[in-house]
Formats: C-alpha cells, sequence, structure tokens
C-alpha cells in the first residue's frame, strides 16, 4: 500500500535522481508529478550516465511502470526525444511503461519563446528561468486557455486550441515584445504529429496510481525541482511555476494523502543555486570552486539542463527545518558527502543572525533574506576519502559528527547517505523493514 515521495529540500539538485534509482528497485510505479524539462536528472549506472528531463529517472529499473502526473507540463518534443533516446539504449519507454495524465498541459513553442521574450525584457527583471517555457505553460494553466495532453486525442480541438494559444502569443510578440510573430503552420504540422505518436501514452495516471496504492504496490513520487522553488512557499518571486512539495505531489498524482508512508527530503551535504535570488550562505573565491568542481565530471555543479555553473556553499539549516516544516519530512537523505572530503574550514548554517537577534526558523518565511547574514558553526573535515565506504561505521568520525549534527539540527533522521554517483554508493542506515 505504501506511498513514499522524494522531494528535493533545497533549490533543486539535490541528486534526486540518483536517490530515485536506488529505491525506484523495490517500486511498482514511480511518477513525477510537477515541473516539466526544467528538471535535469542524472543517474549513473555502471559506465552509463542517464540524463533525463521529462521522464521519471525510475525508467533505468526494468520492472517500474513511469507516470507523468497532472501536475506536470510536457513539451511534447522534448518527451518523444527522450523515449526515442531511451530505446536506442536498450530500455523500454512504450506506452505499457510510459504513462502520460489526460490532465497535464502541454508546451508549446509560443510558450517556450514568450519566457524567453519575458526572461529578455531588462524592465522585468530577470529570474534566471531555463527558458523551457515553464512559467508561461502554468500561467495559460491558471488562466484556463492551456493546452492539454487529452486534446491530443481529438484533432479538431487540438487544432483549435493550439491555434487560440498560437494566436495570442502572436498578439504579445508584435504588439508587447516587438518580435516577429510565430509562423503557425509548420507548429500545428508537428503536433499532428506529435499527437499520433503519444496518443498511447494517454492515460488517467490518478487513477494507475490510486488501484495500484489499494492493490498493495509500491509507488514513489518523485519531485523535480526543490521545496525553496516552491510557487508559494520558495524565495518567491525567485521561485518556479508549481509545487515541487509533498502536497504537491498528492495534488499533481490526483490521490489522497492516507497511502504515505515516507517523506523523504533529499539535502545535499552543502547548498546550491541556479538562477537568480536570495542565497544567505552562498560562497566565493576557493570554497565555492571547490565544491562546485570543474565541470569535467557529470557531477560538478553545473546545470543539467542549462550547463550554467551553479552558486555554491554551506548547508543552511534553518532553511532546512523550514522545508522540514512545509513537506512533513520523514527522514533526510544525505547527497554528496563525498564531495566534503578535505573542504577546509567546513562550515553549516545554524541560525540567522539580524542586527542584535538571533533567529533559528525564519519569522516570515523565505521571500526576503536580506535582513539576516548566517550564523556558521565551524566543523572538522576528514581526509579520507569516502567513495568506495558502504556502512556507518567505516565512516570517519568527523564525517559522523557532521551527519549527526544536520539531524540534532533538524530532528529528522538522515537514513540514507550518497558517497558517489554510482548506483552502489550509498550507506544504507534503514532499519531492516
Ligand atoms: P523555470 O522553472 O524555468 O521557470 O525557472 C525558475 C527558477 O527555477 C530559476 O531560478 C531556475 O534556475 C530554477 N529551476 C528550475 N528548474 C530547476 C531545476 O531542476 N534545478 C534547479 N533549479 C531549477
Amino acid at each position: 500500500m505504501p506511498l513514499d515521495i522524494v522531494i528535493g529540500s533545497q533549490w533543486g539538485d539535490e541528486g534526486k535522481g540518483r536517490i530515485i534509482d536506488f529505491l525506484a528497485g523495490n517500486a511498482d510505479i514511480v511518477a513525477r508529478f510537477n515541473g516539466g524539462d526544467n528538471a535535469g536528472h542524472s543517474v549513473t549506472v555502471a559506465d552509463q550516465v542517464f540524463k533525463l528531463h521529462l521522464i521519471p529517472s525510475g525508467i533505468i529499473q526494468p520492472q517500474t511502470i513511469c507516470a507523468m502526473g497532472a501536475g506536470m507540463v510536457v513539451n511534447p518534443r522534448v518527451l518523444l526525444e527522450e523515449v526515442d533516446h531511451l530505446t536506442q539504449l536498450g530500455i523500454d519507454a512504450s506506452p505499457q511503461r510510459l504513462k502520460l495524465s489526460y490532465a497535464a498541459h502541454l508546451i508549446t513553442p509560443a510558450h517556450t519563446a514568450l519566457d524567453g521574450a519575458e526572461e529578455s525584457e531588462k524592465a522585468r527583471g530577470q529570474l534566471g528561468t531555463t527558458r523551457r517555457g515553464i512559467g508561461p505553460t502554468y500561467s495559460d494553466k491558471a488562466a484556463r486557455i492551456g493546452l492539454r495532453a487529452e486534446d491530443l486525442l481529438n484533432k479538431d480541438v487540438l487544432h483549435q486550441k493550439l491555434d487560440r494559444i498560437l494566436d495570442h502569443a502572436n498578439r504579445l510578440f508584435e504588439n508587447v515584445y516587438h518580435q516577429e510573430p510565430l509562423d503557425k503552420e509548420p507548429i500545428q504540422h508537428a503536433f499532428h504529429a506529435y499527437a499520433n505518436r503519444l496518443q498511447p501514452y494517454i492515460t488517467d495516471v490518478g487513477s494507475l496510481v490510486h488501484d495500484k496504492l489499494n492493490n498493495h504496490g509500491t509507488v514513489l513520487a518523485e519531485g523535480a525541482q526543490g521545496t525553496l522553488l516552491d510557487l508559494d512557499h520558495g524565495t518567491y518571486p525567485f521561485v518556479t511555476s508549481s509545487h515541487p512539495t509533498a502536497p504537491g505531489a498528492l495534488l499533481g498524482l490526483g490521490i489522497g494523502p492516507q497511502h504515505i508512508r515516507r517523506i523523504i527530503g533529499i539535502t545535499k551535504a552543502f547548498q546550491t543555486r541556479v538562477g537568480e535570488g536570495p542565497f544567505p550562505t552562498e560562497s566565493s573565491g576557493d570554497t565555492a570552486a571547490r565544491l562546485r568542481g570543474t565541470g569535467e565530471h557529470p557531477w560538478d555543479e553545473f546545470g543539467t539542463t542549462t550547463g550554467r555553473p551553479r552558486r555554491c556553499g554551506w548547508l543552511d539549516a534553518v532553511l532546512l527545518r523550514y522545508t522540514a516544516r512545509i513537506n512533513g519530512f520523514t527522514e533526510i537523505a544525505l547527497t554528496k558527502l563525498d564531495i566534503l572530503t578535505n573542504i577546509d574550514p567546513l562550515n553549516i548554517c545554524v541560525a540567522y543572525q539580524s542586527g542584535e537577534q538571533q533567529f533559528d526558523d525564519l519569522p516570515q518565511g523565505p521571500a526576503d533574506l536580506s535582513p539576516f547574514s548566517p550564523v556558521l558553526e565551524p566543523l572538522t573535515s576528514w581526509e579520507e576519502d569516502l567513495t568506495k565506504i558502504r556502512t556507518w561505521n567505516d565512516l570517519p568520525s568527523q564525517a559522523q559528527a557532521y551527519i549527526e549534527r544536520i539531524e540534532t539540527l533538524t530532528g529528522l533522521r538522515i537514513r540514507l547517505i550518497s558517497v558517489g554517483p554510482e548506483r552502489d554508493q550509498i550507506i544504507d542506515r534503514s532499519p531492516s523493514e
């Protein structure tokens, strides 16, 4: 019966893909519930690195059904490219295994072009979006003029709705952004071809997940992005337009809360952010460069989707306590602990300071963090390479102390610790279930 929900506890890029891949070994369904191809999940199996933007990372495990829920925004071109890529690699991404909710919204070239135009408008101030059309597609959804996957099932409806979206966007291009309008014909043509291929994938994902849970199956809900990018509860306006949180999983799949077993907060051992917005523990210079890596490894801190270098800094326990509260985390999975080897000094932010006052929690949410400076607690790093360690007892005492400090600061147990990108580079402290 259990539903396990995997959520990013920071600003995305916490390493959710590799933890999902690990947990998906025991799952019947892996279901994504928010966002679109703004996400980038990397999963390393032997010498192959799978980079996925839309399709749930669980697809790499052969026994899973993978679903994309109603809360997602899906670019059909990208989806089909991923299907083809996985198929070439010998991974089954057929409609028997991959399901798309009839209620998921579709990203069109009008939405991606609008995202770019809005970002380029200097007066508005840049958010640093991924320019994948995420914001404009969710805007159309809220305005009730969006295109949904179910519209691919009826060519006349598809033509009509797409026409309206393109006309609307073209009016904005001509009158507001002073750009050339989009040529509607090739877009219509492409969407009719997408419809032919995607129709067999479209289904009622909520009912699929519900039935599996009622029949004692295990479902893993895979969040994209992170809690601090949540539209309501993140660092607004520097957020994405969806809900990458545990309640977002229920809403984005179309199920109730009765089956929840674990809510796992995936937390990188340090803090990163890509795009604009507040980041109280951001480091610069040598420390940031060490945390980021050079870009030569797939796990270095450069965006999977955009290639942008990520901003890096110390783990922020104030924000982690906040995201634990928003989501109701039952536990934490800590990723990239191996990167902290030989990082000296090694700091962790335990509270915020504003004037004479110290805060353990955010007095008024995370939108305006400018009044605060982080209270940093120095810890001792370790010299040992962690990448071959598989048990808690083999971890250097300083690494154990770092983990235990996070547990004390959050009141949550850290059950999984990843020490490298490979499938087996995990220390599992779970009680046997
Ligand atoms: P959008 O989701 O493309 O609209 O971008 C809004 C903000 O969310 C920007 O700061 C992006 O960099 C950030 N963002 C979106 N998706 C991800 C992700 O998967 N990882 C990290 N940051 C993301």
